[in-house]
């Protein structure tokens, strides 16, 4: 989602600018912009598609200038166009970056416009530059212009602004949206992330809500809401040189489906304790008195903690309610039959994740943020954490954080289950063993690359495909369904099996793709009948499975062969296929893999 970035007190700033835009790529975006100040002037350039646009904008006229700001925008309020993108200025004079969404923009615009004040584009975020604009007009400074625009201002943001008068001083401010200010050796920076700042500085201030900074190469002064000043501590974050390299893949997802025995045997390492047993940031007492867990997430991470309630209801016997976070705060859940709240997200920083965390916690659940983002607000705000050691991911289709998040979530259950004592320690250790052989089977299950290639490309000019998978393999088969769909743009379904002979199975049509995931566990049998069901009324049945399970489905037009493991462990080792599926669909197709249309990284409004 947008990017902001920003430079107070480097000569020749625009570069840098542009390389931290380039290293917030991976959010997702539609245009861009960057504007530096020298002397009593703002330069500026915008322009409609990817950062190469912008570069060779900035090739053709570089700009000057000791301090700027830079922005990736994903259009929320206006369409896709050179006068929406960021930065907006007010009257030559006020210059801004913003993401979120200013709720009652369109009040302070008209109350704006009465004022005299004319406004350039359909955004929301205009408002931001001519509301500093009428604080400079009226003599404040940029300390009390931050506290009237923070008091005026509703909904959720970060922003950065300049006023062309006043080389050298930038003010940020945030409520939901993150933002990171960077301190330097006499040059401060600011970014959306940490990511963003990691080549320049690892000392980082982050914004809490409603904070506001004004930020001058010497370093930042924050102020709470009302303008007192404040004490926000400087991080020191990881250095993270490598991580817009796409290490000889073709696109980062290709790189990213190749790191998952990495991923996950960092990520058991997280989860291993010194003595070489399973542990987890709640100490045994802790989880002993957990007596029921929400989990909330969204997208992919929504589908791990659905695998998660199979494994944690099963092993643990405590009951778990899997919510769409969205929806969570909104339907005012009765939050006393839970103790713990889960908030699963890879970045730590979708909104949806992220209220619904708050929300849990104001109704006095411990929460635990399950992330892979080291520093992001879900980890900064959750009262324990529970790492995800995946990398960067930078494919917007998530596919190394997933498996990592079941990797962590299995060994959660696991634990949990010991302590609560529904399993002994010898089941525990076993069940822990089986999980370090997993990276293995996973790197031979990335062998599937060549094999998968012809179904992927019949796939290409398939209208519609359904993916079935029944009890703990029913939301691999929702997350193979949601790859297809937003890699290749081809209307997917999933569905649990059992479910199909109550309605979707009226979609069956002579060739229909359906993708089967079958593993050799206690519903196989219940499952292979209902693919039976599809498969007799046309469906061409593509079967995802562990190769002793095979043989239960005859009848299937291809296979797909992992090699055999536990049942418990089948969820994880199944969905490998799935993503090679997915992505080379895409890639035969040739839609934009890493940046699918219409799609952000992280998703930092409601
Ligand atoms: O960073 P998060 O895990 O919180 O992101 C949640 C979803 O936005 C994300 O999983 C999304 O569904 C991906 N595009 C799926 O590939």
């Amino acid at each position: 989602m947008c990017g902001i970035v920003g430079v107070v007190g480097l000569d020749d700033c625009a570069e840098t600018l542009l390389d931290s835009l380039k290293r917030l790529e991976y959010r997702g975006y539609d245009s861009s912009g960057i504007v530096t100040q020298t002397g009593t002037t703002f330069n500026m350039t915008r322009a409609v598609g990817k950062l190469g646009a912008l570069s060779t904008a900035l090739r053709e006229t570089p700009l000057q200038g000791r301090s700027g700001l830079g922005h990736t925008r994903w259009a929320t309020h206006g369409g896709v166009s050179e006068r929406n993108a960021h930065p907006h200025i007010a009257d030559q004079k006020v210059a801004i970056v913003h993401n979120g969404i200013i709720e009652n923009h369109a009040k302070l615009r008209a109350e704006l416009e009465d004022k005299g004040h004319k406004f350039a584009s359909e955004t929301d975020s205009e408002v931001l530059a001519h509301l500093f604009l009428a604080c400079f007009d009226s003599g404040m400074d940029a300390k009390k212009a931050g506290a009237h625009v923070l008091s005026q201002i509703e909904g959720t943001f970060a922003f950065s602004a300049m006023h062309v008068d006043q080389p050298d001083v930038m003010i940020v401010g945030r409520n939901a949206s993150p933002l990171a200010i960077g301190i330097g050796d006499g040059t401060s920076f600011v970014g959306s992330d940490a990511v963003a700042l990691a080549h320049l500085t690892r000392n980082v201030i982050y914004l809490k809500d409603n904070d506001y900074a004004v930020v001058t190469p010497e370093g930042a002064e924050v102020f709470e809401v009302g303008g007192r000043p404040v004490n926000r501590e400087v991080v020191i974050v990881a250095a993270s040189q490598g991580m817009v390299d796409k290490g000889g893949y073709r696109h980062f997802m290709e790189k990213e489906i190749h790191e998952q025995p990495d991923a996950v045997a960092h990520t058991l390492a997280a989860m291993t304790g010194a003595e070489g047993t399973l542990s987890t940031p709640l100490a045994r007492e802790e989880l002993r008195s957990i007596d029921g867990i929400v989990m909330l997430a969204a997208g992919t991470s929504h589908y791990a903690a659905m695998v998660a309630r199979y494994w944690i209801e099963a092993l643990a016997r405590v009951p778990v309610s899997c919510e769409v976070a969205s929806e969570y705060r909104y339907r005012k859940p009765v939050t006393g039959a839970y103790s713990a709240a889960v908030a699963i997200s890879q970045s730590g920083e979708s909104l949806d994740t992220l209220m619904a965390m708050r929300h849990a916690g104001e109704a006095g659940l411990r929460t635990v943020g399950l992330v892979n983002v080291p520093g992001s607000t879900i980890a900064r705000e959750a009262d324990l954490v529970m790492p995800t050691r995946a990398g960067p991911e930078i494919g917007v289709a998530s596919t190394k954080a997933f498996t990592a998040q079941l990797t962590a979530l299995l060994c959660f259950a696991v634990a949990l289950a010991e302590a609560k004592g529904a399993i002994n320690a010898k089941r525990r250790d076993e069940i822990h063993s089986l999980i370090h052989g997993l990276p293995s089977m996973i790197g031979k299950t990335l062998g599937l690359f060549d094999e998968i290639r012809p179904l992927a490309h019949s796939l290409t000019t398939a209208r519609s495909a359904l993916y079935l998978g029944r009890d703990v393999l029913f939301p691999v088969a929702l997350e193979g369904a949601l790859k297809l769909k937003e890699l290749s743009y081809i209307h997917a379904e999933g569905f649990a099996s059992g479910e199909m002979k109550h309605g979707p199975i009226a979609l069956i049509e002579d060739g229909l793709p359906v993708i089967a995931l079958l593993a050799a566990d206690e519903v196989m049998g219940k499952a292979a009948s209902n693919l039976q069901e599809a498969s007799a009324r046309g469906a061409r049945i593509i079967l995802v499975t562990e190769d002793r399970a095979a043989t239960a489905v005859d009848f299937a037009d291809e296979i797909v062969r992992v090699p055999n493991v536990d049942p418990i462990l089948a969820p994880i080792l199944l969905t490998v296929p799935v993503q090679i599926l997915a992505y080379l669909t895409a890639f035969e197709k040739g839609t934009d893999v890493d940046q699918p249309r219409n799609l952000a990284k992280s998703v930092t409004v409601e």
